[in-house]
């Protein structure tokens, strides 16, 4: 007998059955009058309803999605100085919070964006393979693609920080996966740990040059202050029909 199957006949047994009165009966005669209330009987009872079982009772099918994922070396360290060449050389501007305001109290950071054009398709591609793949095994979201472009971000110490967000964005389009690059090598800068909130602890994922972190954006997370040189990041969103 299975765990669940001996918890369920536990609860049998605790099932309070009560006989139909019938006609006649002694409990039809006496309803108007008071009664006293019985001892609790130590006999086991038999339930009249059959109780089924915990993996059927609720029967939506159940469907399992991952809290994170990541692709371990998806960039080369020249693949990533050269996406921080390109990033660098577009408009590069203060970020902005949910709202479009600059609150350096909350976002601490610059940014610039990357279309898709001649220097930087090869970017989109490879993104799209990665996003491809970890969606297909992990997430299994129904995705359009990057309405938004790509955020280059560059985090400077003392202070260069993002407090703890989700990326659900406000009147825009549904943003179903958050996407991380991190671009710089980890001997380039202190502090600038991506983390991801599931409880209390943060889950903290490696700052690997190449390494790419995938996460629902309805994740919590923040980017702690960089202490010491910069970091830079690739930040993209991957839009979808709304989640249903
Ligand atoms: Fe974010």
């Amino acid at each position: 007998m299975s765990k669940n199957a001996k918890t369920s006949s536990t609860q049998d047994s605790q099932v309070d059955v009560k006989k139909p009165a019938t006609k006649g009966s002694k409990s039809t005669a006496a309803k108007n009058k008071p009664v006293a209330k019985a001892k609790p009987s130590t006999k086991k009872l038999t339930p009249t309803v059959k109780i089924v079982q915990p993996s059927t009772v609720w029967p939506f099918q159940l469907d399992h999605v991952e809290d994170w994922a990541y692709f371990q070396g998806a960039f080369t360290p020249d693949e990533c100085r050269k996406i921080i060449e390109i990033g660098n050389a577009r408009i590069v501007d203060d970020s902005r919070i949910r709202g479009n305001d600059v609150a350096p109290n909350i976002r601490d950071s610059k940014n610039s964006w990357i279309m898709p054009c001649d220097d930087s398709h090869w970017i989109f591609r490879r993104v799209t393979d990665v996003i491809m793949d970890l969606n297909s095994k992990f997430f299994k979201f129904d995705l359009f693609g990057f309405i938004e472009g790509f955020q280059f971000t560059r985090y400077d110490a003392p202070g260069g920080k993002y407090d703890q967000h989700i990326d659900r964005g406000l009147n825009t389009w549904t943003r179903k996966l958050s996407f991380t690059l991190q671009l710089s090598d980890p001997k380039d800068y202190v502090g600038g740990d991506l983390e991801l909130y599931y409880g209390k602890e943060p889950t903290v994922p490696t700052k690997e040059q190449g390494f790419v972190v995938v996460f629902p954006s309805y994740v919590m997370h923040r980017v702690t202050p960089v202490t010491k040189g910069t970091r830079y990041s690739l930040v993209a969103w991957i839009t979808g029909p709304s989640f249903k």
